[in-house]
């Protein structure tokens, strides 16, 4: 069976039987879309658990949902795919039987090179640096830059080469930021990587809690210039914040306590090798995006574009298998 878009208003008409009431549906948070039924329910204040059948063609479930748990037997014959709370679960065959912990669980992106397109003019503006100082530095060299923080890339960069005076750096340092402000500004609405907002809803439909984490200062005008700064996160942890840039894992952490989600049930995104040591020393499921060497992500996949949100449900429903008993 597979439940399409428009087959929402069928399926709440046949919530609890016989009587349709779609302020309940709400409360259960069943919603389709893409073939899959989402259930994140929002229990009313002052009610503690939600028991309901749901007959969908002539097959029935039964749904028990309280705070801390779902549990839903189906009937033989169901065939579908459900999302609890962002992990993802295939009925099919058999009578079977789902019982699943409600612990919040996250997605941390990192922003540079996964949600906005402004790694290349970080690059940019370090090489009109490194060309003024007469050092080498390259695309190869650069990839060494991701995710690490202003002053920590200048020092990579010209180690080895030349050595700068305290009043240098600060001078190379502004002068690197104030080119790049500018190259950010030029792209305009493009800095916005293709199929990053739906893919976010997607996510957030499914009840994931959502949050930034990056090592860059500029976090907040770059989440303004592209409109994520509204709707999509709920935490947010950058360069502003912190002490140690990644691979440390402490924006990571940050943003998961931020986020009020245990970092063991995060999946961290990252386009960076720093980044991913990062989500990996957090203790989080890493999600590699484009960069090929990407050490060892769980998971990797060439651009949010290309990546279908399911698959973000699939890995959490491993990250939490300790929770769910057939
Ligand atoms: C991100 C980028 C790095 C950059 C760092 C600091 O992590 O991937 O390339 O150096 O942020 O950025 P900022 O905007 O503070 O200079
Ligand atoms: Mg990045």
């Amino acid at each position: 069976m597979k439940i399409k878009k428009n087959e929402e208003l069928l399926l709440i008409e046949n919530l609890g039987g016989s009587v349709p009431d779609s302020k309940f549906a709400k409360s259960a948070g069943l919603k389709c879309e893409d073939g899959m039924l989402f259930c994140t329910p929002l229990l009313p204040e002052g009610s503690r658990t939600l028991s309901f059948d749901l007959t969908f063609r002539k097959r029935t479930s039964s749904w028990k949902i309280s705070r801390k748990r779902i549990s839903v037997s189906f009937q033989s014959g169901y065939s579908c795919k459900i999302v609890f709370e962002g992990k993802l679960f295939r009925i099919g065959g058999g009578k079977q039987s789902i019982s699943v912990d409600r612990i919040p669980s996250g997605v941390v992106f990192d922003l540079d090179g996964v949600l906005v397109d402004s790694a290349i003019c970080h690059y940019r503006a370090w090489k009109s640096i490194a060309d003024e100082l007469k050092i080498k530095f390259d695309e190869k060299k650069n990839d060494l830059l991701r995710g690490v923080s202003r002053r920590e890339s200048l020092m990579v960069m010209i180690e080895g080469q030349i050595e700068l005076t305290e009043e240098q750096i600060q001078h190379y340092m502004h002068k690197k930021n104030e080119l790049y402000k500018k190259l950010v500004d030029e792209s305009g609405e493009a800095l916005l990587l293709p199929g990053v907002k739906p893919f976010l809803s997607s996510l957030k439909l499914a009840g994931l809690k959502l949050s930034v984490a990056s090592s860059s200062k500029n976090t907040p005008s770059l989440l303004k210039q592209t409109g994520l700064d509204k709707f999509y996160f709920d935490a947010i942890a950058d360069g502003n914040d912190i002490k140690n840039s990644k691979p440390h894992p402490e924006v990571f952490l940050l943003a998961a306590k931020r986020m009020g989600v245990k970092p063991s049930r995060c999946i961290a995104v990252e386009d960076a090798p720093a980044g991913i040591e990062a989500g990996r020393s957090a203790g989080m499921m890493t999600f590699g995006i484009g960069y090929a060497d990407l050490g060892k992500c769980d998971f990797h996949m060439e651009s949010i574009e290309k990546t279908d949100p399911v698959e973000i449900f699939g890995l959490m429903s491993k990250l939490n298998s300790k929770d769910i008993t057939f």
